[in-house]
């Protein structure tokens, strides 16, 4: 199955740190693109730094001054849902709730042509989930990047029982004309990336509980003994408390709250007091203004 042709319009619904990244990686690849969000100053601010973005590609030699005007053109916010009814493809990206996903995407299949794929980011919800009250549910497949998009290679194209197998093939060769190294997945609890990485954030958060080490030194045995680009906790910091530990809970429950998958309790807190990481100014480090505080 061939990819999308470019020039074809690609909606991204959610314009948060996911939506943004996808956007800006979708029309430097050609495609056009409506950015939607259920708050209206999301998408005036992802439209701004995905200019800048594209300024300091063109800055750095990354891309042509010409490539970058082209891309902002090809990019454009959507006021309202109905203005997506154009849409080849719909990529959604709001908030990690079952409910919330399926009333959004039982919305737009009243407004997108029959032809048209969806598509969800969800980092850990069941694909078949989603899918099952729509119309045409083997219309939707996951296409779940990873943070920060224009920087990560990888995609996991998901699989829900109904997904037809040409539908998911469309997302997979889509992700990779946009540059990224797509893998086929089932849709099962986290699929794989996140999956595989419940141990790595449970374990980190056991040893800062128990005092083994603080984040930063835990950090740096990652970093340097371990291999990882980065340790647990600035990691969760990047992704945020309230998407990483809605997906801990997500996959715990799915796999009928198996011990090993267990949420932490400090990261409820964390949640909490809306430490959310790099998105608020302050997680277990803390982030711009907020940098020059003192800790607690
Ligand atoms: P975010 O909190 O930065 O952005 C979500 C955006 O969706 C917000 O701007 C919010 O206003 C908007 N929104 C919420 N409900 C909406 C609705 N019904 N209609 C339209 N817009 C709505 O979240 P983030 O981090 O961008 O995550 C989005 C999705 O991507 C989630 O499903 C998450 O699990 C997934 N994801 C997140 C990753 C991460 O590292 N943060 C990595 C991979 C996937």
């Amino acid at each position: 199955m061939p990819a999308l042709t470019t020039g074809s319009v690609v909606a991204v619904i959610g314009s948060g740190a996911m939506g943004a990244g996808i956007a800006q990686v979708a029309a430097a690849c050609g495609y056009r693109v409506k950015l939607y969000d259920s708050r209206a100053e999301a998408v005036g601010k992802a439209l701004a730094e995905i200019g800048q973005m594209y300024h300091k590609l063109a800055g750095k030699g990354r891309m042509t001054a010409d490539e970058a005007a082209a891309a902002t053109a090809r990019l454009q916010g959507a006021a309202t849902l109905a203005e997506v009814a154009d849409a080849a493809l719909v990529v959604e990206a709001i908030v990690e709730n079952l409910d919330a996903k399926r009333a959004l995407f039982a919305e737009l299949e009243g407004i997108v042509g029959d032809a048209c794929i969806l598509a969800t980011n969800t980092s850990s919800i069941s694909v078949t989930a989603i899918a099952a009250q729509l119309r045409l549910p083997q219309r939707l497949a996951g296409m779940h990047f990873f943070n920060p998009v224009p920087l990560m290679a990888l995609v996991e194209v998901v699989s829900g029982l109904a997904t037809d197998a040409a539908v998911a093939d469309t997302v997979f060769a889509t992700a990779a004309a946009w540059g990224k190294s797509p893998v086929h997945a089932k849709s099962t609890p986290g699929f794989i990336v996140n999956r595989v990485a419940r141990p790595f954030y449970a374990e980190a958060l056991r040893l800062l509980t128990e005092q083994a080490g603080s984040a930063a030194s835990i950090d740096a045995v990652l970093r340097e003994a371990g291999g990882f680009r980065m340790g647990p906790f600035e990691l969760m910091d990047l992704i945020g408390h309230d998407v990483n530990f809605s997906v801990t809970q997500s996959v715990f429950h799915a796999y009928f709250n198996d011990p090993r998958f267990t949420p932490s309790v400090l990261q409820q807190e964390m949640v909490n007091a809306g430490f959310l990481g790099r998105k608020s100014g302050r997680g277990f480090y803390r982030y711009g203004d907020a940098a020059a505080a003192p800790q607690p």
